[in-house]
């Protein structure tokens, strides 16, 4: 089980010293959210700022691309550093090709779903990646309610990898908190990502501390 900070609710003018804070709690894996304006009515951060960071941490890069054209950035966030890169199905023309050219650059191949994608949707490529990620709110910001849908979507997932003996990891994105995680867990989520209940808590070692629990 692993929790993953989403550095989108952290505090953008200084996000070396957020990193590091939230690593001496114990993180390890960075989740960094990059959007486009046209995937998502929002826009964040791009492949210099991955770059920066690469420089700053250890710890896994995971970029979650909510952007229109995701194929040709994905050399641009290899050669920033990342770790992860995890497109998503609704922005793919050829969801096998991306993510065999992601491998082929020796990084993790992951892909993601909007909330009214159905799961299914994902079965003829679960072959080719690394991790799968059920979006629990409509990508675009943090902060929003955690969707309940999203855990069949889970459990159908948990019965493919049961039955292919497959070994790619199940995320989990979207109103993440303790409670919401638990019940997260027990759906088989192995991947957590939170961001405002991690970046916006009045105790940010506390809310660690509890997310931690929930997981375990
Ligand atoms: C939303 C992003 C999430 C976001 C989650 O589009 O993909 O990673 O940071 O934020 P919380 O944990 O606050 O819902
Ligand atoms: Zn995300």
């Amino acid at each position: 089980m692993r929790l993953a900070p989403s550095i989108l609710s952290a505090d953008f003018s200084k996000l070396a010293t957020e990193l590091e804070e939230v690593e001496s709690f114990g993180a390890d894996w960075f989740h960094v959210d990059v959007m486009d304006g046209h995937f998502v009515p929002n826009m964040t951060i791009g492949p210099v700022v991955v770059n920066s960071l690469r420089s700053r941490t250890r710890a896994v890069l995971d970029c979650h691309l909510m952007v229109k054209d995701p194929v040709k950035m994905i050399p641009w966030f290899v050669n920033a550093g990342a770790d992860v890169i995890t497109l998503h199905l609704e922005a793919l023309d050829n969801p096998q090709a991306a993510l065999e050219s992601i491998r082929k650059f020796g990084k993790k191949a992951g892909l993601s779903i909007k909330p009214s994608t159905p799961v299914e949707n994902l079965e003829p490529f679960l072959g080719f990646l690394d991790l799968v990620l059920i979006m629990s709110v409509e990508p675009g910001f943090g902060g929003q309610g955690f969707m309940p849908e999203s855990l069949a979507k889970v459990k159908w997932l948990v019965q493919q990898k049961r039955a292919t003996a497959a070994s790619w990891i199940i995320q989990i994105d979207g109103g993440i908190n303790p409670t919401t995680a638990m019940a997260a867990r027990a759906a088989g989520v192995e991947n957590f990502v939170a961001g405002s209940a991690i970046f916006s808590a009045s105790d940010r070692k506390k809310a660690w501390k509890d997310l931690m629990e929930a997981i375990r």
